[in-house]
């Protein structure tokens, strides 16, 4: 029998040496490795450029986990209350509520695994305690409105940050904070790092604050606070990655419309909205018609060689660190814990490689009643 040829499910590619090489050749003329040296000024720079805002507006980070612990810190949630978050997410935004010293309460999403206004309106009235925090997720790299989450702030008085970790094509700055991950297995990755924005400069110059010791211009901590910088090497990274970035977005772009069209054919599987076409993420999830499909389709795939991932398990409230916490019902959740498949989706990947993914899909999928073939 002649083996498949796997198809991973990543394939993380960061900028080339030879692309590093100069900014690599700046960090050794200015023999300066970290602290907020001149790479990770310009690379904040350029990222707030990006997104419409002043250099203040970016506090480069050493990883979005750490960015979204001292976000929650900085916008005031009262430790010891609840924050309000989906289980639809990745355990990092368990983990970070938890170090800003709030208990996870976690909430359903609506059919595209996002929180909303609504569902966070019904949420305040069903949770057992105090909410001192929300924070929506931007769950495989979709948009999220700041300027709606502000008012929602404004509204109920209570602080939200945005966890936008897989979003950097996505993101949207607004006043509040919203964190986004550098991970090499993002769209824009530099190995381990993130950035934390908003329109406010005094949240960033506060998250700074507590990134770098507590130290603003003297070596006396003013604040509690710990060590989040980004080093020089990471920031050379993140440089390169924007030099690349408009032909890395179209790769990606590119890829992700193959999946369009392949899927357009298989009745019932499904992308998120706007996937591909208005924002790009690395993480490629398709819904099936009905969680009996599920088996059936892992088998074909994984008899077809292509490796799948059940990126959010299913939910953060059924991982033994986080059972014990309060949960409101989950109905949605649940449903897309068992509909929801991780596909395979790098840079490189060749038309072929997604048509052979797709095969897999469409041979299993057709003999549904549900899905309409
Ligand atoms: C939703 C979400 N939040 C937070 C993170 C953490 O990002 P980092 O790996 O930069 O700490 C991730 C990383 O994948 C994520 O997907």
């Amino acid at each position: 029998m002649i083996t498949p040829k796997k198809i991973p499910v990543a394939r993380p590619r960061l900028p080339p040496a030879g692309a590093l090489a100069p900014y690599i050749e700046r960090i050794d003329g200015a023999r300066w490795y970290s602290n907020f040296g001149p790479l990770c000024m310009e690379f904040e720079a350029r990222l707030a450029a990006r997104f419409g805002l002043s250099p203040a507006g970016i506090c480069t980070i050493s990883n979005a986990t750490l960015g979204l612990e001292l976000a929650l810190r900085t916008a005031g949630a009262k430790p010891g209350t609840l924050c309000l978050l989906p289980s639809w997410t990745f355990s990092a935004s368990v983990h970070a509520v938890l170090e800003a010293g709030l208990i996870p309460c976690f909430m359903d999403v609506d059919d595209q695994g996002l929180i909303t206004p609504d569902l966070v309106h019904e949420a305040l009235t069903a949770a057992p305690s105090e909410v001192g925090a929300i924070m929506p997720v931007a769950v495989c790299g979709q948009p999220i409105d700041p300027a709606v989450w502000s008012r929602v702030a404004q509204q109920s008085g209570i602080p939200v940050v945005l966890d936008a970790a897989p979003g950097f094509d996505g993101a949207r700055a607004g006043n509040l904070l919203s964190v986004v991950s550098l991970h090499a297995t993002k769209i824009l990755g530099v190995g381990e790092g993130g950035f934390v924005m908003s329109s406010d400069p005094d949240l960033v110059a506060s998250v700074r604050l507590k990134s770098n010791f507590g130290f603003q211009g003297s070596r006396e901590a003013l604040t509690q606070a710990t060590n989040g910088k980004l080093s020089e090497y990471a920031a050379a990274v993140g440089l390169a990655g924007l030099d690349e970035w408009p032909a890395r977005r179209a790769a990606f772009q590119a890829a992700a419309q193959r999946y369009r069209d392949n899927l357009a054919d298989i009745p019932g599987a499904w992308l998120p909205a706007g996937w591909g076409q208005d924002w790009c993420s690395t993480t490629c999830v398709v819904g099936l018609p009905e969680p009996a499909c599920l088996m059936p389709v892992l088998d074909s795939l994984h008899g077809a060689g292509v490796e799948t991932r059940a990126w959010w398990g299913r939910g953060m409230h059924t991982h033994r660190a986080f059972a014990g916490y309060p949960r409101l019902a989950l109905p949605v959740t649940e449903r897309l814990a068992e509909t929801i498949l991780g596909l395979p989706f790098y840079i490189d990947m060749t038309f072929e490689e997604i048509d052979t993914v797709c095969a897999a899909l469409r041979q299993e999928l057709r003999r549904w009643p549900e899905s309409g073939a």
